[in-house]
């Protein structure tokens, strides 16, 4: 492993923009923005677009996800949204009544729309687990797994108080009990390994727009083989056998690719997004997401302590790439509009402000932030 030294030089960001908000969205990579124009500049003459140029990109790029993610391509379907990759696990998702869906508390509102639905349609019990005092997700998590426990949608990192979450300890007790386990990887997956085969989860999803630092709609659905029969949520063309052949697409063959390929979501062949998703996992596989992991939390050890010094205190447990801090009393009114006014860009999620950092981020920033950070504290 090794420290990555500082890669702002890949980004368009000025020097007097302090960016720690990677949590909502990362910055574009350059070299991504111009694989993008470019794939846009395609829809220009398209007379050469061919037959192949529906099928290759997305090929490519989810192969990249795939290697990304740590599991085959055939494994991973291309998504819009994390809402679209929950709404094709839970379709298939065998829930009987009375048995129950649990979710974690204050998790991102995808996830508790998608298991309410799915509860009320199947007259299950939602379960919600409480934020643990001391930010011990895991235990309160396996906790309220049970013989009645039907599915578990559960985030690696969550999303407002930045705590990793011990996924492979949730996969067994999950299989313990048989129950279906969902992984929402979108504060993970590029910045945190995951040992897939390890922890062997039903369905895993992530949005690429944030530590992916892919463009926005578009994202990823790990589909474990078992389940590769399932039922997508549209009746597409692209993701039937043969589609390849243009000419014969009105004999409406209704065979579904044999693998996640068939929960592909209409129009995949993204040639303006899909592009930018390709350069911008490379990027990451480049930089070694190992690599990423240890240098971005040598950057937070170091921000800790000095927040710590002006009074705001992270939360325990947190996951290597993400710190979530949290006020005495609460997050001052308007704090994150004042910090923007400097130049200094964080989110406030519930009672936490997000502080995320990301390889662009250079002494500087830190030095901005810990000094607006500061003043706004003293009301100065
Ligand atoms: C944990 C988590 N999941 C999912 C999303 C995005 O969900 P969707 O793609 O459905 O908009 C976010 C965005 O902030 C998130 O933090």
């Amino acid at each position: 492993m090794t420290l990555i030294p500082c890669q702002r030089h890949l980004f368009d960001i000025p020097e007097e923009v302090a960016y720690f908000d990677c949590a909502k969205m990362s910055p574009l990579l350059v070299a991504a923005g111009e694989a993008g124009r470019e794939g846009l500049m395609r829809k220009a003459h398209p007379w050469e677009l061919k037959a192949e140029h529906w099928f290759d990109e997305s090929e490519r790029v989810r192969g990249l996800a795939a290697r990304l993610i740590g599991a085959a391509a055939e494994d991973v379907a291309i998504i819009p949204s994390v809402s679209y990759g929950l709404a094709t696990a839970l379709r298939n998702a065998r829930v009987a009544a009375g048995q129950t869906v649990v979710t974690l508390a204050e998790d991102f509102p995808s996830t508790i729309y998608a298991c309410r639905a799915l509860a009320a349609r199947e007259e299950a019990r939602l379960v919600t687990v409480a934020r643990p005092a001391e930010g011990d997700w895991t235990a309160a998590i396996l906790e309220a797994i049970d013989g009645a426990t039907a599915l578990v949608c559960a985030p690696h990192v969550h999303w407002v108080c930045g705590t990793r979450i011990d996924v492979e300890a949730l996969a067994r007790r999950c299989r313990s009990v048989g129950a279906i386990l969902v992984l929402d990887t979108t504060q993970s997956i590029g910045a945190l390994p995951l040992d897939l085969q390890a922890v062997d989860p039903d369905y895993l999803v992530a949005a690429s727009y944030k530590w992916m630092m892919g463009p926005y709609s578009v994202g990823f659905l790990y589909v474990a083989p078992r389940h590769q029969q399932g039922v997508p949520i549209e009746e597409g063309w692209v993701t039937r056998k043969g589609a390849e052949d243009f000419r014969s697409l009105a004999a409406y063959g209704e065979a579904l690719e044999p693998n996640a390929r068939r929960f592909d979501m209409g129009e995949r062949s993204n040639f303006a997004l899909l592009p930018v998703a390709g350069a911008a996992i490379a990027q990451l596989l480049d930089w070694g997401v190992e690599n990423i992991r240890e240098t971005l939390d040598a950057f937070n050890a170091a921000l800790e302590a000095r927040l710590a010094a002006v009074a705001v205190r992270a939360a325990s447990g947190r996951a290597p790439h993400y710190l979530s801090v949290g006020f005495e009393g609460g997050p001052p009114e308007g704090i994150e509009a004042r910090l923007a006014a400097q130049g200094v860009h964080v989110s406030l999620r519930g009672d936490r402000m997000r502080i995320t950092a990301h390889l662009y981020n250079h002494e500087g920033d830190a030095e901005r932030l810990i000094r607006h950070l500061a003043s706004a504290l003293q009301g100065g």
